[in-house]
């Protein structure tokens, strides 16, 4: 069963939302495991995978404005995105992380030097800023996993300041299809879908950029 839309959320889209985009997915289950799985996220193979992916991201983003104020990352795992890019912002006020598992916040709080980083439990779906707070939002490899990718875009695009732009890494492949013929049917794994639904969601003039193997993509899109 799909969850319904808040009032805010509803009211903010500019289309309908696509007929495939009518279920969501059960979210205690995804987050128990990344819950359970924080102490060691960010070692093994896996983690050097996620190590890469963030740091590609962070480039690109880096890219687009070398002076936003205001950084949110979504799904911000253990802060390794964040981590990265204070580097690359020392004039950035403040680099905010939220995730639904309480496991990897406290990792990424305990890792986190930089004053200016700042990490919280929050979900994408209900997003607790103010509207229009950030100059970029950026997620990696969260997406996937939200409960109502919708609803979450769309909370994106209503923190993100007008003309800002989200950055948004993750599973998105033709390769994938079959996938959503099965468990993800509702969840926007390709370029189509997503576009979709970011165009739904209030953003325009996307662009994709491969970003890592074959199905890790990048969206960037403007407020
Ligand atoms: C594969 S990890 C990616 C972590 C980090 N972004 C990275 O690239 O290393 C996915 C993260 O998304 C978080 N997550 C899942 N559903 C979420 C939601 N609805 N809102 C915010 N975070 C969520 C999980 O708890 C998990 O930490």
């Amino acid at each position: 069963m799909a969850s319904p839309l808040p009032a805010s959320v509803g009211e903010a889209r500019i289309k309908p939302w696509p007929a495939w985009q009518n279920r969501s997915v059960p979210r205690d289950r995804d987050v128990r495991a990344f819950h359970d799985r924080a102490p060691s996220y960010e070692s093994g193979w896996l983690g050097g995978m996620h190590h890469e992916i963030a740091h590609r991201t962070g480039q690109l983003a880096l890219c687009l404005d070398r002076t936003p104020q205001r950084v949110l990352d979504v799904g911000c795992g253990t802060g390794l995105l964040l981590r990265l890019l204070a580097e690359g912002l020392p004039g950035s006020e403040e680099l905010v992380g939220v995730d639904a598992a309480t496991g990897m916040i406290a990792i990424a709080s305990s890792l986190a030097s930089d004053p200016r980083l700042r990490f919280s439990v929050g979900v994408a779906e209900d997003l607790q800023f103010p509207d229009a707070f950030f100059d970029i939002v950026l997620s990696t490899n969260s997406f996937d996993h939200w409960e109502n990718q919708g609803a979450g875009l769309v909370e994106c695009a209503r923190v993100l300041s007008p003309g800002g732009r989200l950055v948004l890494t993750d599973l998105f492949s033709l390769w994938l299809a079959p996938t959503l013929l099965v468990g993800r049917r509702g969840r926007a794994r390709t370029k189509h879908r997503a576009s979709e639904l970011l165009g739904a969601s209030g953003f325009h003039s996307i662009k994709w950029h491969r970003l890592y193997a074959l199905i890790i993509k990048t969206a960037v899109a403007s407020k």
